[in-house]
């Protein structure tokens, strides 16, 4: 018996529906080929997605420094940490020096190399005029806010030329 009715109208009928049934099971093998696919990803062995990781964690070197800030980083624990806190984290003597630089601070550049300076002797702010060069005082000044930016990490900071420093 021939497939065709020899009525035109139901033989399109039936053409339309065997392309319907092919092309939806086109897409449900293709749709089921992505998930076989993911679900290999995610069993891929754990250390290859380790070292993928470790990778973007690297990123950005956050304790590469210009002089001016390695400068600022050497005085400021040798003078200020004491009260204003290693890594410029603040403490109970001090302020968080972070803070005070940012927009969420009071503390200028100007207002930074003046209270530095002069100090606010009456509040327990020492003076550091004659204990600090004017570049010494910016340096300090471009570490913490290299500090505040967030664009240096916590640690020992090192310069291009350095090999990089173990985190203390
Ligand atoms: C003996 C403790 C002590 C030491 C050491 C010290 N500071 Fe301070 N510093 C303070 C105190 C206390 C204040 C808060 C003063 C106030 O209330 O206005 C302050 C305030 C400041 C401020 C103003 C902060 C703000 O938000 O108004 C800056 C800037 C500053 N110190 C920088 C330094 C730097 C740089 C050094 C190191 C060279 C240093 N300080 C060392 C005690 C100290």
């Amino acid at each position: 018996m021939s497939r065709c009715s020899g009525n035109p109208d139901r033989d399109r009928a039936v053409w339309w529906r065997a392309i319907v049934a092919i092309s939806s099971t086109a897409i449900v093998s293709a749709v089921t080929g992505v998930r076989v696919a993911e679900s290999a990803a995610a069993q891929r062995p754990a250390s290859a997605r380790s070292v993928a990781r470790s990778a973007s964690k690297r990123g950005p070197d956050t304790l590469l420094v210009s002089s001016s800030e390695y400068t600022g980083w050497k005085y400021f624990h040798v003078y200020c940490y004491r009260c204003h806190g290693v890594d410029a984290f603040g403490g109970q003597l001090a302020p968080d020096l972070r803070r005070s630089v940012s927009s969420q601070g009071s503390v200028t550049h100007d207002v930074f190399l003046t209270t530095v300076k002069e100090g606010r002797i009456p509040k327990g702010m020492p003076a550091w005029s004659t204990l600090l060069t004017d570049d010494q005082i910016e340096g300090l000044y471009a570490y913490v806010k290299a500090r505040s930016d967030r664009r240096l990490g916590s640690g020992r900071p090192h310069q291009a030329a350095d090999p990089p420093a173990k985190k203390q």
